[in-house]
């Protein structure tokens, strides 16, 4: 028995493995920490500790009462040691993620590979009976998502995808304006995601200590084509196709998930998309500007654009346009701007014959709607600014991994959400790459 469990929590893990064939992916799991004991201990391995994991991750999961971090493993030895550091060396190094997962002591791991390597990592931990939080895009390809799904339907586990503005305040009041009709009907969302510096177009410094000796090349390589050793692409892996979707998978998803999630929406029924690589033709095989229009079924469309070339008009966000109300978000701002437009026919009506211009304006109606004196002060209806209250959203989305874990609760992102996030953000690419439109088949879930 794993030394770290109780009695009970084992024996409900057991039986959990006899009936796991029975339970769906969005139902609650019936194992780990019983019920009535939500602070059970759960041991914590990480496969993959590079930037995301050092920068937030690992932090927000140490902060989680009960979380024990026990294990590690990447292909670069400088960030195992710096990873084990962090634990005030309590996690221990597995060297590779096979043996990671082969211990039955570790009850859950955070993926944080690049993205070629999300569906092996998070199959085997799956099979490997482990609850999984995997970072965004949860895919490398649309064909990735039904065996990831499939997967933690099978083992009973919680799978969570790691998009985390999710579980921020913004983002559940954004969804509750737009449930109670506050913004009318929404038909356009716009995104903006503008950078304009190399650390923003992901060409990072390589650690001076890079070798053949410290990157394990083949451990990254996995899946993804033979090529020779590049510290470029082993550690600035987003600029190229084999490991990426660049900036439809790095930063759309993000803004996809929060679309679906405030629209209660799955999937565009069609998608047509621009890409060009106009400045960076010698470091990156992906566009570094992308320009995307979605259109999807509940009657709204989303126009999505990206550059690396100018963050100076300072966009970058979100708006949500509906026919009572705009909401803008700029950071972690939002501000909902009630509608204040008015009819306006005088310089159309001005140009009638007089007697039918004044017999116009004595209607009562047209009074009311169209304010014939143009001249008064436009009264505006006074917007309504939200910031960002509570903790973290990395932290919040992390704590309610955990919550899933040893309370049974529905995963807060299942694979389905995650698998849809990247899907479109995959379809974006096909369209650019392929220089055509894409439909979403709705009774076969992929491509027409
Ligand atoms: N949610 C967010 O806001 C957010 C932010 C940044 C990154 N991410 C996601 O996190 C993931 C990692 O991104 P990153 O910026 O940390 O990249 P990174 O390159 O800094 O880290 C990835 C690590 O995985 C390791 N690795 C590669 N193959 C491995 C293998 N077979 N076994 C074990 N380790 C292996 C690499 O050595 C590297 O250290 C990506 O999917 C990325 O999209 C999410």
């Amino acid at each position: 028995m794993p030394s770290k469990l109780s009695r009970r929590q084992f024996l409900a893990r057991s039986a959990a493995g006899t009936v796991a064939a029975t339970v769906v992916s969005r139902s609650p799991v019936a194992f780990a920490a019983p019920p009535d004991s939500p602070n059970g201990r759960v041991q914590l391995g990480i496969v993959g500790v590079g930037a995301r994991v050092q920068s937030g991750l690992l932090e927000a999961a140490l902060a989680v009462p009960g979380v024990e971090v026990v294990g590690v493993c990447d292909a670069y030895k400088g960030r195992v040691q710096r990873a084990i550091a962090r634990t005030n060396g309590r996690a221990k190094d597995y060297g590779d993620w096979k043996s990671l997962l082969a211990d039955k002591s570790i009850d859950a791991v955070i993926v944080a590979t690049p993205d070629h390597w999300h569906r092996l990592h998070v199959v085997e931990a799956l099979r490997s009976g482990k609850h999984v939080y995997v970072e965004k895009p949860m895919t490398y390809a649309i064909e990735d998502g039904a065996e990831m799904i499939a997967a933690a339907k099978s083992s009973g586990r919680v799978l969570q995808v790691g998009s985390q503005g999710i579980s921020s305040k913004t983002q559940e009041t954004a969804r509750d304006l737009i449930r109670s009709g506050k913004l009318g009907k929404v038909t356009m969302i716009r995104a903006t995601y503008n950078r304009n510096t190399r650390s923003g177009a992901w060409l990072y410094p390589i650690p001076p200590d890079a070798s053949e000796q410290t990157v394990d090349w083949a451990a990254f390589l996995g899946p993804a084509p033979q090529r020779p050793f590049s510290l470029e692409r082993f550690f600035r892996w987003r600029c190229y196709w084999d490991y990426s979707g660049g900036i439809a998978t790095d930063l759309f998803v993000h803004q996809m998930t929060t679309i679906h999630f405030m629209m209660d929406a799955k999937m565009p029924a069609r998608v047509m998309a621009l890409g060009e690589n106009y400045r960076y033709r010698e470091t990156h095989e992906v566009p570094d500007t992308v320009n995307a229009v979605l259109e999807y079924p509940e009657g709204f469309t989303v126009n999505l654009s990206s550059t690396f070339n100018n963050q100076a008009s300072a966009e970058s966000g979100f708006e949500v346009l509906g026919t009572e109300a705009a909401l803008v978000f700029r950071g972690d701002q939002m501000v909902l701007k009630p509608e204040s437009a008015v009819e306006g026919n005088d310089w159309v009506v001005s140009s009638w014959p007089e007697a039918l211009e004044k017999a116009y304006y004595a209607d009562p109606k047209v009074k009311a709607a169209e304010r014939p004196d143009t001249w008064a002060p436009q009264v505006r209806k006074q917007s309504e600014a939200f910031g960002e209250v509570g903790r973290d959203s990395t932290f919040v989305h992390m704590s309610r991994f955990f919550d899933s874990v040893r309370q049974g609760k529905p995963s807060t992102e299942d694979g389905l959400t995650g698998h849809q996030a990247a899907a479109v953000a995959h379809m974006i690419n096909l369209s650019l790459r392929q220089r055509r439109p894409l439909e979403w088949n709705f009774a076969t879930g992929a491509l027409v």
